[in-house]
């Protein structure tokens, strides 16, 4: 329950919010002609753009007072020092540890596992790499598939595309679903002689992760016998015994704490598909950049704390003006992963209804996050992004420089992010729509002027990257993972948990027998379903 200064805080920045106009930007530019340098932050290499929200005077310092009464910096801390800040599952969330310099004196004990994993990962990376670890018939390692869903796999495939390039060391591919036609597509373009599969599952008990790394054993049995496909098999996940009943013994199980969260962990040995394609230079500069942006968040006052900035102004949009949903759209192809990894890290963990102490919630809460890069989405749902009724923030990504040699390719993919920020923003008056028209000698003005015009003075924010490398990517992520942290403690829920997704785990566990017609169906609203399944499929 939120505390009455807490409330009070609310209280004021709804008053705030509740204004005419609140949800106005261009007057805030009429009135600060500075008002883009005063809106605009820098952390490391991560410039952030928050000019274009209607974050005004007012509202400004109603969120910071927000920030202050939710004690967002005490959070912080807290996770930061290993306090057990998901409480619901009695546990600290120690990602920030994974990606501590290997000479860090503070937090010695928290670090003393990710430093040995990391230690034995390197030294697996380079094995594969130099040739002295093979696979079964001798070959050399030229593919990683890393099977895993959610955390398991979001994290790790969005770099390996964010990053990879011909001259890495290794191919990486990722295989999620339990719908064996991803394996069925994967499966063509690998040899099993030289093929690494890592079986990533923090649990070691995720349905689909177990299912498919059965199948894919069954693969490499297949092709080099029960013992040869054992030495293609790595296992990462906090749960020993569970490897090692998959036939994984310990030396070949790289592990990581109950303390990492599966969307947090990119970091920890669920990140070594990523070492293995990308080499070990490229991963540890991942995790320099994850650091870098730990620094910062635990360093900067609340004013210039990119991650709280960030925040606060999803709070504006969610509870202030109502927006029930964000676009996040990179521009840049490699980053074509990145809004799928945001889904989980911020649906999953921001999606709850009650606080901490099991309170309902009396505020709206994690909004729905969705994207897909730039230029693709304008040609996809920008549409109601100008013109619906509610407007949808949208986070802008933009690199400054590109790793291709086609420059007017790149200009052109800039000059369409920024004009969509623009367009947002200025929007178009159905008097400028008729002028056009006119001046285009259109027929019908009158009639379709309307659908024309584009209100403008919808939200945006800019994030701009001098250039796409492991170093700045992880300073990108862990921008992103401290945002939610300040956002559990500004809306006093718990961002670390996930009990949002068990129901169905168990329901499927009962439907499961229905389908192979061993038991009838647990639930009349799902019977007929499965009758006609059962019946199409000839079994009925
Ligand atoms: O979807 C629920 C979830 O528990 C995620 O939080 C997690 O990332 C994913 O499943 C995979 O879990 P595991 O790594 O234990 O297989």
């Amino acid at each position: 329950m939120p505390s009455s200064k807490v409330e009070d805080a609310w209280a004021t920045l709804d008053a705030i919010a509740r204004r005419p106009g609140a949800g106005s930007i261009r007057p805030h530019f009429a009135a600060d002609p500075h008002r883009a340098a005063r809106m605009t932050h820098r952390a490391g290499d991560i410039l952030l753009d928050l000019s274009r929200t209607a974050i005004g005077p007012d509202a400004l310092p109603a969120l910071f007072a927000l920030a202050r009464a939710t004690d967002v910096e005490g959070f912080r801390d807290a996770m930061a020092g290993g306090a057990a800040v998901n409480v619901t599952e009695g546990r600290a969330a120690q990602h920030m540890t994974l990606r501590m310099p290997s000479d860090a004196t503070d937090a010695a004990t928290a670090r003393d596992l990710p430093a040995q994993t990391l230690a034995r990962m390197r030294s697996f990376t380079d094995a594969v790499h130099d040739g002295t670890i093979r696979g079964a018939t001798g070959e050399r390692f030229t593919d990683v598939v890393n099977i895993g869903i959610g955390g398991s796999d979001l994290g790790p495939c969005m770099v390996a595309r964010a990053l990879w390039t011909p001259g890495c060391p290794m191919r990486a591919h990722y295989l999620a679903n339990v719908d064996a036609h991803a394996w069925d597509a994967l499966r063509h373009g690998l040899d099993p002689t030289r093929t690494l599969v890592l079986v990533a599952s923090k649990t070691f008990t995720t349905q689909e992760t177990m299912t498919n790394a059965a199948l894919v054993r069954g693969w490499l049995a297949e092709a080099l016998g029960e013992a040869g496909a054992a030495t293609h098999l790595v296992a990462l996940s906090t749960n020993l015994e569970g490897a090692a009943a998959f036939g994984i013994p310990p030396e070949r199980v790289f592990g990581f704490s109950d303390t990492v969260g599966g969307r947090f962990s990119v970091w920890s040995a669920i990140g070594l598909s990523l070492a293995l394609a990308l080499g070990w230079p490229a991963f540890e500069r991942f995790l320099a950049g994850g650091h870098a942006m730990d620094e910062h968040f635990l360093g900067a006052a609340l004013e210039d704390n990119l991650p709280v900035l960030l925040a606060l102004a999803e709070i504006w949009h969610v509870n202030g003006l109502g927006y029930p949903a964000r676009a996040v759209l990179p521009y840049d192809e490699r980053l074509s992963r990145f809004p799928a990894h945001l889904q989980q890290l911020e649906m999953e963990s921001l999606g709850k209804a009650v606080h901490v102490d099991g309170s309902r919630v009396s505020r709206r809460t994690g909004p729905v996050v969705f994207g897909e890069p730039g230029t693709n989405a304008q040609h996809s749902f920008m549409q109601l992004i100008h013109q619906s009724p509610v407007p949808v923030p949208v986070d802008f990504i933009l690199v400054a420089n590109p790793d291709h040699a086609h420059p007017d390719s790149h200009r052109k993919l800039l000059a369409n992010g920024l004009a969509q920020a623009e367009a947002l923003l200025a929007g178009r008056s159905e008097q400028a729509v008729r002028a056009e028209m006119a001046a285009a000698g259109a027929a019908r003005i009158a009639e379709v002027a309307p659908h024309r015009v584009f209100s403008g003075d919808r939200p945006s924010t800019v994030i701009l990257l001098p250039r796409l490398d492991a170093f700045i990517l992880g300073q990108l992520v862990a921008l992103y993972e401290h945002k939610v942290a300040c956002l559990g403690a500004l809306w006093g829920i718990n961002p670390f948990d996930q009990w949002g997704v068990e129901l169905g785990k168990q329901l499927a566990a009962h439907i499961l027998p229905a389908l192979e017609g061993r038991s009838a169906a647990p639930d009349p609203t799902t019977a007929p379903l499965i009758a006609e399944i059962r019946r199409l499929q000839g079994l009925g």
